[in-house]
């Protein structure tokens, strides 16, 4: 926190106060200080410890169904026992600043959602939900407790079908309708907020890229350099439970 450049906040605080379209474009960074681990940091990260190509694949599901379906299944549970933190408070509030905001998030974890962020753009799917094998029917905020005596994974009640959790897996599609949209706003937006994002993944890693080639204004909020930082205007430099709510501090001020 003692890095974070006070006069940065400032003109982060002057650019939302002047846009009128905002993205806030976010990664597990933005839920790490909730207790949720991301996927890249080298100690902590989930594809640290766990093969994302036996995990987080079709291929990888379909050779151990059950092994998959577990480890979604810990996910799960984790995510519920967690809660919103600073981070995702502030940007609900930041929703008080701009004539619109939106949310286009990667993480599947509902934490914006459940911190009352009004419109929420979900390009990477939703951990709590799960479908049917081709994707035909859809349970929402899925009970594992439900379903723990049948043989894992359980069949889909109407198709009989494998059930498998509501991501998208390394080498499937982005919902379409998503996926336009948040091009969509990326093209359009006055300012882009990019948030806990390590820039690996595409296609949304190519959403700020693409703001600020049409104009926007890019920022990016990170205790770390990332694939991201060459592409904004400015990096705010810390943890986003620390950093956003100095720029809600300081757009307070200004009111
Ligand atoms: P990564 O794990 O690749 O990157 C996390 C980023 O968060 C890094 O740049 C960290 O420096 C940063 N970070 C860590 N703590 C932070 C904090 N307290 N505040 C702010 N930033 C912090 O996660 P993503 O970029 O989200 O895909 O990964 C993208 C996709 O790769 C994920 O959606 C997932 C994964 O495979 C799918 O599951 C399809």
């Amino acid at each position: 926190m003692s890095e974070l450049n006070p006069e940065l906040v400032e003109r982060t605080a002057q650019w939302i106060a002047e846009a009128g379209v905002v993205v806030v474009f976010t990664g597990a960074g933005v839920s790490a200080e909730s207790g949720i681990p991301t996927f890249r940091e080298a100690r902590s990260g989930l594809w640290a410890k766990y093969d994302p190509m036996r995990l987080a694949t079709v291929d990888g599901f379909l050779n151990d169904p059950r092994l998959v379906w577990e480890w979604y299944a810990y996910r799960r549970k984790l995510v519920r026992e967690k809660e919103p933190n600073p981070g995702h408070v502030s940007i609900v509030e930041l929703e008080g600043w701009a004539d619109e905001l939106t949310v286009i998030t990667q993480n599947v974890d509902s934490l914006h959602h459940r911190a009352g962020s009004t419109n929420v753009i979900e390009l990477h799917g939703n951990i709590t939900r799960v479908k049917c094998f081709n994707g035909s029917h859809v349970y929402p905020d899925w009970n594992d407790e439900a379903g723990k005596d049948v043989e894992l994974p359980p069949l889909c009640e109407h198709c009989a079908q494998l059930l498998r959790p509501d991501v998208v897996w390394f080498g499937e599609q982005l919902p379409a309708g998503a996926l336009e949209e948040s091009f969509r706003l990326a093209e359009s937006c006055d300012l882009m907020l990019v948030v806990g994002t390590s820039g690996n993944v595409q296609p949304a890693a190519s959403l700020p890229a693409v703001a600020r080639e049409a104009g926007a204004r890019v920022i990016e909020v990170n205790p770390e350099a990332s694939e991201i930082t060459h592409t904004a205007h400015f990096m705010l430099r810390g943890a986003s439970g620390e950093v956003l709510p100095e720029v809600v501090r300081e757009l307070r001020k200004r009111t």
